[in-house]
């Protein structure tokens, strides 16, 4: 079809740059074991190795996944001598006041500190949130522009979205969370007139059970409809996920590091699978921030975690 608008120049938006807040992807929900830290991570180093400056944050203060992650990414260029670019990472510990509302105020204070630093010195903030609800994920929730909500593929996890009828495959209602998103996105809009686009990942996708799966994609198309998010293919079930936890690698280190033995057609799917999840994400177009390209292994600190079991045994 011609296009007989006339010419203003502005059909493209022109690419955001250095002095543009940085994105931020919340990357929530309120299940364990889902994939945040996973996709957190791998959505992070992805934005890293395109050139860009990332922001992280921790907010999950009971498993520090990501932290740990990083940590042990800083340890293995250590250990081994192999660079690899690091985000900025702050991890987050919830105020100890003892009274209700001095802990959220206090919370409020140093997370918008925190989000108002990195947004300013990044092009992306990546924040990663507990399972669970707590007050700073809700604050994080209604700062996101990307939402990313990670989804197992089975019906216990729909839960999580909505009450749907295990007979018919009717939805009920909206769950918690669901209304949860749906508050933040008015506070959002009430703020600053910008919308949240909450995408849903689902993850540990696995060749088998077929039917099941057809109907999941059925059922999680309708609520996408009703609820409004959009629906991104995520990752398959695949063991290398929980190896790459304990020398902080991603699936987009194993290759640039030389690393990855014998080239495998599994892993270079999975690095695809990668690519496609940031594709999904529809990021806006930008020009990345020149940062110094010496990895910044100094910037994680280890936090005082509970216990020494592995992040990924859950
Ligand atoms: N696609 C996947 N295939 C295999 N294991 C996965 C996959 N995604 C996540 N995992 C594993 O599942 C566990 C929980 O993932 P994690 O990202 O920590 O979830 P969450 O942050 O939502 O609690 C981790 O051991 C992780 O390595
Ligand atoms: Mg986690």
């Amino acid at each position: 079809m011609t296009d007989h608008s006339p010419d203003t120049g502005a059909r493209a938006p022109a690419p955001l740059g250095q002095d543009d807040p940085a994105t931020v992807i919340v990357f929530g929900n309120e299940k364990g074991g889902s994939g945040k830290s996973t996709g957190s991570m791998h959505v992070t180093v992805a934005l890293l190795r395109l050139g860009f400056k990332v922001g992280s944050i921790d907010l999950d203060m009971r498993q520090w996944t990501l932290t740990r992650y990083l940590s042990n990414r800083a340890a293995s260029m250590k250990n081994e001598g192999i660079s690899m670019p690091m985000p900025v990472h702050v991890f987050f510990s919830r105020s100890d006041k003892p009274n209700r509302q001095d802990a959220e105020a206090e919370d409020r204070t140093r997370f918008g500190a925190v989000l108002k630093k990195l947004r300013s010195e990044s092009d992306f903030v990546v924040i990663d949130c507990p399972g669970t609800d707590t007050y700073v994920g809700r604050l994080a929730t209604g700062y996101a522009d990307k939402l990313v909500t990670p989804l197992n593929d089975s019906f216990v996890d729909l839960d999580m979205l909505a009450n749907v009828d295990g007979r018919t495959g009717e939805i009920i209602k909206p769950s918690v969370y669901s209304e949860m998103v749906w508050e933040a996105r008015k506070q959002k809009a009430a703020r600053d007139g910008s919308s949240l686009d909450w995408i849903v990942m689902r993850n540990r996708l696995s060749s088998l059970a077929a039917r099941n799966k057809l109907e999941m994609e059925r059922v999680v198309g309708l609520l996408a409809k009703r609820i409004g998010f959009r629906v991104a293919p995520g990752f398959s079930e695949r063991v290398i996920f929980r190896e790459l936890f304990l020398r902080g690698l991603t699936m987009l280190d194993v290759f640039e590091i030389g690393d990855s033995g014998k080239p495998q057609l599994s892993h270079v799917a999975a690095r695809q699978e990668v690519r496609g999840l940031l594709n999904a994400l529809q990021l806006p177009n930008r020009i990345p921030t020149p940062h110094s390209s010496q990895p910044n292994d100094e910037a994680i600190e280890t936090p005082p975690v509970i216990g020494d079991e592995g992040a990924e045994q859950k």
